[in-house]
């Protein structure tokens, strides 16, 4: 047995309170992600996405998120993913940033839909030569005989396309997540944390907040 139950960490480092809080929750997420990304700390944009199935089955694994814009946040993966089979039966999902260089906990949920294939383009054309390559013969989530039937497709493709050049293929791309709740978790002293909630509503957003 592994046991944890000694093992504590107190949150001292940051603090929300009302009267410094914005109307709308995209000028704090920015706040929140330019102070992440100054400090430098490994993959600040790493990101829980969780799915559900239609059944509701959940789900969930890292994506990295690429664009923030227009209050939507742009993640890029395979169409036929897991991910995207779960997103296809059930639009709704859940993102989540752990920034323990602030003890911030950040969940953002709302409902997805696919990117627009001119910036999925566009993105992709962005990406680094070899990852493309790596787009075109990865059928993402699927069982594969074994890593090299992978590399043997890999070769092959090298042969015969190049990868500067190479069009994105239709079963890989991006999803845009309007979202419609976000929480903005800080850490505070004697698990007293406070928990602030962004809701929209037809009039705009509101705000309250959680008992921790
Ligand atoms: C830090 C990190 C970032 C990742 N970023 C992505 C990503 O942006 N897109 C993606 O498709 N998979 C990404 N992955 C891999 C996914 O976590 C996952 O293994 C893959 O997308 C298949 O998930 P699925 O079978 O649930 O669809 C990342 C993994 C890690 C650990």
């Amino acid at each position: 047995m592994m046991d944890f139950s000694d093992y504590r960490q107190d949150y001292t480092l940051g603090s929300l309170h009302e009267q410094d809080l914005p109307a709308v929750p995209a000028e704090l997420f920015r706040t929140w992600f330019e102070a992440i990304l100054q400090t430098g700390k490994e993959d600040p944009t790493a990101m829980v996405l969780a799915t559900a199935t239609a059944a509701g089955r959940p789900s969930c694994r890292m994506v990295l998120l690429k664009a923030f814009e227009d209050d939507t946040f742009v993640f890029y993966t395979n169409y036929e993913s897991r991910k995207a089979t779960e997103l296809g039966e059930n639009p709704f999902a859940s993102l989540l940033f752990y920034w323990p260089a602030f003890e911030r906990q950040l969940r953002i949920e709302g409902q997805v839909a696919m990117l627009e294939a001119k910036a999925s383009d566009s993105y992709f054309r962005q990406r680094p030569p070899e990852s493309r390559l790596s787009a075109l013969v990865s059928p993402q989530s699927r069982e594969i005989p074994s890593r090299q039937w992978l590399e043997t497709r890999l070769e092959a493709l090298r042969q015969q396309a190049d990868p500067e050049t190479v069009a994105r293929p239709p079963h890989w791309g991006g999803y845009r997540l309007f979202p419609h709740r976000y929480e903005f978790w800080q850490g505070r002293p004697d698990r007293l944390h406070d928990r602030i909630v962004y809701e929209r509503s037809d009039a705009g957003w509101n705000r309250f907040r959680l008992a921790p």
